[in-house]
């Protein structure tokens, strides 16, 4: 993938952009191939110059590539993690290397801030799996039912819930209503997770990720077979039969937190492909059996796009006055709840 880069005759890879980018370089080594960072240096060396004239900021989802979580984010996370950090910083410009739900989170929670997605395409199959109102259908047939909404939704989604929530903290945001039932959208999956950590009953919208519904229970176990002693690690995105083959479930950053405590000397991550090659940098003890399901929507985000963004400003996440008041209160409740233990 990060071969397709177009070469721009301005960003050449020179001795100076060799020296400053070196450190970096040994410490990807094995993880981005040694030819390709002539092609990634001369970018990271301007995007970390444009980052201070901007007084800009880079967040990136762990699911980037590593030339992008390792090269140029200062911070990393899951969505909660990144929706935490972004309302956190001082800098007046935010660049959301995610998708495009996760750039608006970012908008929502800090209104005066320009957040600037690299490109407009990176959207979600979840987040187009539900509507407004779809959303208010679902309040209509269950009356006072309280409607917990996964982060991976967009805003007029989001005003429209009682309450956010992301993989981290689903079942803590679940039970913390002190309810005996919620409408749950729109991960069917992740929804179902949540189901087998509470005893709240959860009514279920049918959405699914497009990259972790494809996961199979077959090929986990195929997985095991081959490789004696290998700790499974999965994302509830993932359907049942493939959570029931893990040794642990949860996100993105649950996942990574678990690598690190525990350095499994074999792991399979059930999820995106970047994952592993993020991790693994930072973990050279654990070896990485690397099932590939890829994130369209992620990899619409390159270093190339970066730098464009930075210097047009391009492309800014705005959302309409109104919808992100509303869409505040359910991020806010979701964040004054906390990260919960699951993930
Ligand atoms: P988390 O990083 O919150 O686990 O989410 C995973 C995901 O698929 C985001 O799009
Ligand atoms: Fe959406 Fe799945 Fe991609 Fe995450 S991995 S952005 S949930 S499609």
């Amino acid at each position: 993938m990060s071969l397709a880069i177009p070469t721009r005759q301005d960003l050449e890879y020179t001795p100076e952009v060799e020296r400053r980018t070196r450190a970096l370089r040994e410490r990807l080594e094995g993880i981005i191939p040694e030819v390709e960072w002539p092609i990634h240096a001369p970018y990271i060396a301007r995007i970390e110059e444009l980052k201070r004239t901007r007084n800009a900021v880079i967040l990136a989802h762990n699911y980037q590539t590593p030339e992008i979580f390792h090269g140029v984010a200062d911070i990393r996370g899951d969505s909660l993690g990144l929706a935490q950090e972004g309302a956190r910083t001082d800098a007046e410009v935010i660049v959301l290397c995610g998708v495009h739900f996760m750039a608006e989170t970012a908008k929502i929670l800090s209104p005066e801030k320009t957040v600037l997605i690299p490109d407009l395409k990176a959207g979600c199959s979840l987040a187009d799996a539900i509507t407004g109102e779809d959303v208010r259908r679902l309040k209509a047939r269950h009356p006072g039912v309280p409607v917990v909404t996964y982060v991976n939704t967009s805003a007029e989604v989001k005003a429209e819930s009682d309450i956010c929530c992301t993989s981290s903290n689903a079942v803590q945001v679940v039970e913390s209503l002190g309810v005996d039932r919620v409408i749950f959208t729109p991960d069917q999956y992740l929804g179902k997770y949540v189901a087998t950590q509470t005893d709240v009953e959860i009514i279920l919208w049918e959405g699914a990720c497009e990259v972790h519904e494809r996961f199979t229970a077959d090929e986990i176990r195929g997985f095991r077979s081959a490789t004696p002693d290998l700790v499974v690690i999965a994302h509830p995105e993932c359907p049942p039969e493939v959570l029931d083959e893990a040794d642990y479930v949860g996100s993105t950053a649950g996942m990574i937190n678990f690598v690190q405590e525990r350095q499994p000397p074999k792991v399979a991550m059930i999820t995106e492909c970047s994952m592993s090659d993020n991790v693994a940098a930072e973990n050279p003890a654990v070896e990485f059996i690397r099932p590939c399901n890829l994130c369209p929507h992620m990899k619409q985000i390159t270093l190339p796009k970066i730098l464009h963004s930075l210097e047009t400003m391009n492309y800014p996440v705005e959302v309409a006055p109104e919808t992100a008041a509303r869409a505040r209160v359910a991020v806010q409740r979701m964040l004054d709840v906390g990260r919960g233990s699951g993930g």
